[in-house]
């Protein structure tokens, strides 16, 4: 039996995780092909709606990544992602999804080591877990 391949959205910060996952390819580090990146300018500019879509749509889990606190160059956009991320762990399991399929992160531009290493975990966090089962009620 094939190992479960899991497809995560990732909605990653232009100034800082996008920057780091650049470094990444750059540095030739290597994490699991999984993650499809979204740039954004901001995580304050992530609307709940593009997590609960991006699950509805059958992604088995969604990544927010950007700048440290205090280093938004948005000022307080990722303060405003903290508390939205927040607010929607404690919604999911009303749409049935479990809240370890969503996750927020920092990752800054120059942490091209631990941005291979999110995605290293969560691969294998969201393997344990499972597919997601709104889509596996779209192939039925
Ligand atoms: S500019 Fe990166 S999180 Fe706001």
């Amino acid at each position: 039996m094939s190992e479960f391949d899991p497809v995560i959205i990732a909605f990653v910060c232009n100034w800082c995780t996008y920057t780091a996952a650049d470094l990444a390819g750059t540095s030739r580090l290597t994490y699991p092909p999984n993650v499809r990146l979204i740039r954004v300018m901001c995580t304050g500019m992530v609307d709940p709606q593009y997590v609960l879509k991006a699950l509805l749509e059958g992604a088995d889990a969604v990544l927010v990544s950007g700048c440290h606190p205090g280093d938004c160059h948005y000022i307080n956009g990722n303060f405003k992602a903290r508390r939205r991320i927040k607010l929607l762990k404690e919604i999911l399991p009303r749409f049935g999804f479990d809240p370890q399929r969503l996750r927020l992160t920092w990752i800054g531009a120059s942490d091209g080591v631990q941005f291979a290493g999110v995605m290293n975990d969560l691969v294998a966090q969201i393997r344990q877990l499972g597919p997601n089962q709104a889509k596996l009620q779209m192939v039925i």
